[in-house]
C-alpha cells in the first residue's frame, strides 16, 4: 500500500524549536514579578521528561483501573506522603492537575445546587474560580461577598459572622489571588461549625509560605479543606493539591470522588515526580526560602514607596506574603504601566487594588508584584531596591533600563533552595 506523505513546511517545524528556545532565553534575562509563577530546580526539571508523559493511572496506588502502573504507584505514594508530612495533614490528594481543578472538586461535592456561598469578589482579591462565572458558579449563582473594612482588604469579622448566621451558606471560601495578609480562619471557625458551613481555604498563592509555617496554618486554625496550586510560592511543577486534617472520612471520600471521576481522569503523571522532588525541597529549604520571600516583598514595598509609588496597605507594612500591590494610576494605570515595564523586560500583571470597583478589571489602577521567583534565584533586599529603581526610572522615562535588567538578572543565574540533578543519583 502506498502511504501518502504530506510535506510539512520545514520552516514551521524550525519555528517551534526557535520559539521555545527564544522564550527560554528571554525569560532567563527578565525580572519576573508575576505573583503566580515560579521556577523548578534543576533536580525537579530533570525528572519532568520521562515515559510518564505517555501513561494513565486512574484510581489510587493499589487500586487502579489500568495495568502497568507499578512504578507510578511508588511515585504517587511518595508524593502523597510528602505532602501530608509537609502540611502535617492527615489526608492529601495529589491528583488535581491545578488549583482550579482542586477547587472544582471541592465545590462539586459539597455545594448543593443553588445553595448560598460566601467568597471574595475578584475586586476583593478573589480568584475567578470562586466567582459566578467560574467553578463555584457552576454549582450556585447565590455567591455573597465577604463584608470588608474601610481599607477594602480586611474582612469585617463581626459582619462576616452575622452574614454566616443569617445565610447559613453551604461553603465559605477564604484565600485570594491578591493575597497580602492572613485570613480570619480561627475567628470564623466556630460560626461556620454552628451553621453547618464548610470552610475552604484556597491557599494557591501562599502554599509554600504555609508549608514553611510563615503565614498561617489553616488546617490547625479550623479550615475543613486547604487547596492550592503547587507552582507559586510552593515551587513545584504545575499541579494542584487538596489537604484536610484527615479526621472526617465522609468529607475525604467526597473530595476523593470530586477529583476522580469528578474533574479529572489522567492526572498528568509526567509532572508528579517533579512535584515529589519539589516537596522534598520544601521540607529541606522551605523555611529559609519563605522567610527570604516575605522579607523581599516588604523590602520591595518600602523601596517603591521611598520613590513615590503608592503601595497598598502601608499601615500594615505592605505585605505579609510574597506580593505587594501598587497604585500606578498616576503613571497611566495598570494596563499601560505593566505593558511598558514588560517592554523593559520587567514582567508583572495589572490588578485591581483593594476596594477598587470590579468594572475596572480591564484597566485597573494597580499592578500586583510577586517576589517569589526572584527570591528563588537568590535575590535579597538590596536587589529589591535596585528593581524598585529600575521600575521607577522606566515609568518616569528617565532611562532605558533593559541592559541594567539583563545585568542584574545575569548575577543570579541559578535556582537556589533546591537539589541538583546529581542529588537524585
Ligand atoms: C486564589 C487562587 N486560586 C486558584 C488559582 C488557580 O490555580 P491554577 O492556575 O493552579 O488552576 C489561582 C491562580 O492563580 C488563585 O490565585
Amino acid at each position: 500500500m502506498q502511504v501518502e506523505t504530506k510535506v510539512v513546511p520545514s520552516d514551521v517545524l524550525k519555528r517551534v524549536r526557535e520559539t521555545v528556545d527564544a522564550n527560554d532565553r528571554w525569560r532567563s534575562q527578565t525580572i519576573n514579578l508575576i505573583a503566580s509563577e515560579n521556577v523548578l530546580s534543576p533536580a525537579a526539571r530533570s525528572v519532568l521528561d520521562s515515559d510518564l508523559q505517555h501513561r494513565y493511572a486512574e484510581g489510587h496506588p493499589g487500586g487502579r483501573y489500568y495495568e502497568g502502573t507499578k512504578y507510578i504507584d511508588v511515585i504517587e505514594t511518595l508524593a502523597r506522603e510528602a505532602m501530608e508530612r509537609v502540611f502535617q495533614a492527615g489526608w492529601a490528594d495529589v491528583r488535581p492537575i491545578s488549583g482550579t481543578v482542586a477547587n472544582e472538586a471541592v465545590f462539586s461535592r459539597i455545594v448543593p445546587q443553588g445553595s448560598p456561598a460566601i467568597a471574595h469578589t475578584v475586586a476583593g482579591g478573589g480568584h475567578i474560580s470562586h466567582a459566578r462565572i467560574g467553578a463555584l458558579g457552576k454549582r450556585t449563582k447565590n455567591i455573597l461577598s465577604w463584608p470588608m473594612q474601610a481599607d477594602g482588604y480586611t474582612i469585617d469579622v463581626d459582619a462576616a459572622r452575622d452574614l454566616i448566621n443569617t445565610e447559613k451558606p453551604s461553603i465559605v471560601v477564604l484565600g485570594r489571588s491578591l493575597f497580602l495578609f492572613p485570613e480570619p480562619v480561627a475567628e470564623l471557625r466556630d460560626v461556620c461549625r454552628e451553621n453547618g458551613t464548610r470552610m475552604l481555604y484556597d491557599g494557591a498563592h501562599v502554599l509554600g509560605l504555609i508549608a514553611a509555617g510563615t503565614f498561617q496554618d489553616p488546617l490547625r486554625e479550623g479550615a475543613d479543606v486547604l487547596n492550592g496550586s503547587t507552582h507559586k510560592t510552593f515551587f513545584g511543577s504545575q499541579r494542584g493539591v487538596m489537604l484536610t486534617n484527615g479526621e472526617d472520612d465522609k468529607l475525604n471520600n467526597k473530595l476523593d470522588k470530586g477529583v476522580f471521576p469528578g474533574s479529572s481522569s489522567n492526572h498528568h503523571l509526567f509532572s508528579l515526580p517533579a512535584l515529589l522532588v519539589s516537596a522534598l525541597e520544601v521540607e529541606a529549604f522551605g523555611s529559609e526560602y519563605a522567610k527570604a520571600t516575605i522579607g523581599n516583598a516588604q523590602a520591595l514595598g518600602a523601596s517603591l514607596a521611598k520613590r513615590g509609588f503608592v503601595v497598598s496597605m502601608p499601615e500594615r507594612g505592605y505585605s505579609a506574603s510574597h506580593q505587594v500591590a501598587v497604585d500606578v494610576a498616576p503613571y497611566g494605570g495598570g494596563k499601560d504601566v505593566s505593558a511598558r515595564w514588560c517592554e523593559q523586560d520587567i514582567v508583572c500583571n495589572m490588578n485591581l487594588l483593594p476596594g477598587e470597583p470590579g468594572k475596572n478589571a480591564f484597566n485597573p489602577r494597580g499592578v500586583r508584584l510577586g517576589v517569589q521567583e526572584m527570591t528563588r534565584f537568590g535575590m535579597g533586599p538590596d536587589e529589591m531596591d535596585v528593581i524598585a529603581d529600575l521600575m521607577h526610572a522606566s515609568v518616569e522615562g528617565t532611562r532605558d533600563v533593559r541592559d541594567e535588567v539583563k545585568a542584574l538578572r545575569a548575577r543570579f543565574p541559578e535556582v537556589r533552595y533546591g537539589f541538583k540533578p546529581e542529588d537524585l543519583s
